[in-house]
């Protein structure tokens, strides 16, 4: 199967380590999860390949997302850890690969490394090509150089505590879909009042209430979670319909509040 767009929830898997990053792959797949997200950076591309194969679901059926890391992004560095990420993956090719951050201080023109991603998708390394924590500006920059060859994605951070509107919505405007990352806000959301009063009401929890809200907003959700009855419950939240009052409360939750702000960030809309 060859996938056309992106699959509305994703499995993530940052600082899923050793055996926990496999078993938590083959337990999210076992459960019916058909999209993983890994990265160069999270050092679990072996186990996630190996969760996958031990799975025993066929390679095609599954949607696999990696992202190139900030210091690979000249243009044979790129290629050259595409390949290593293949291999310690155990397969021939992604469905994805993202730039996982744009290039601190444009030290490696976006033109450079856009190109270089281009080549990998035609080479038949990738399916498709996308990019992550870009800005609005740095999307146009993007469309600008890539022209008829699409973004499938911009993977920014998404939470009820971040909603990102400005990007979501450039995005959107752009036929770029976005998916959302750390849709929990890495736990924070099981402790909010509103989240919590919401869930109640609908014997749910306040985790399940959060990937609604995120996919409600026609936003991919890509939760992690080491635990099989987590995993569940959040691949059973995409049957929730909010409400617009219940839409209306989350969106007041909104605070800006980011959590993955490192030093080589861009300068965020
Ligand atoms: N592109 C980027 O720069 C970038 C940056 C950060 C993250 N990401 C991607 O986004 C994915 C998600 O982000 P994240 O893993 O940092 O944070 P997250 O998904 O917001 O939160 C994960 C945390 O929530 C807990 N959790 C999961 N499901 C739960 C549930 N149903 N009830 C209660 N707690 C639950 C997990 O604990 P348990 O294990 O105990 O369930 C874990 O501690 C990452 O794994 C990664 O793939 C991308």
């Amino acid at each position: 199967m060859s996938f056309t767009t992106l699959p509305k929830i994703g499995m993530g898997t940052f600082r899923l380590k050793g055996n926990d990053a496999r078993e938590a792959v083959k337990s999210a797949l076992s459960l019916g999860y058909r999209h993983i997200d890994t990265a160069q950076m999270y050092e679990n591309e072996a186990e996630v390949g190996d969760g996958i194969t031990s799975s025993g679901i066929p390679r095609r059926d599954i949607f696999l997302t990696t992202k190139i890391w900030h210091d690979k992004l000249h243009a044979s560095d790129l290629i050259n850890s595409l390949h290593d990420s293949l291999a310690r993956l155990k397969t021939d090719h992604v469905d994805l690969t993202l730039i996982h951050w744009p290039s601190p201080g444009d030290e490696v023109p976006m033109e450079e490394y856009l190109g270089a991603l281009r080549d990998a998708r035609r080479e038949g390394l990738t399916e498709h090509i996308g990019i992550s924590n870009f800005t609005c500006a740095q999307m146009d920059q993007a469309k600008e150089i890539l022209g008829d060859t699409p973004i499938l994605t911009n993977q920014v951070e998404v939470h009820p505590f971040l909603a990102n509107r400005k990007v979501v919505e450039h995005a959107q405007k752009l036929g770029i879909t976005v998916t959302g990352y750390m849709p929990l806000a890495v736990g924070k959301v099981m402790e909010d009042e509103t989240l919590q009063r919401i869930a109640s009401e609908r014997n749910v929890t306040p985790a399940q209430i959060a990937i609604a809200w995120v996919a409600s907003r026609g936003v991919v959700p890509i939760p992690s979670s080491t635990r099989p009855s987590h995993q569940k419950a959040n691949l059973e939240a995409l049957k929730i319909q909010l409400s617009e009052d219940e839409i209306r409360a989350i969106d007041a939750l909104d605070r800006g509040e980011r959590i993955a702000n490192p030093g080589f960030a861009p300068d965020w809309d």
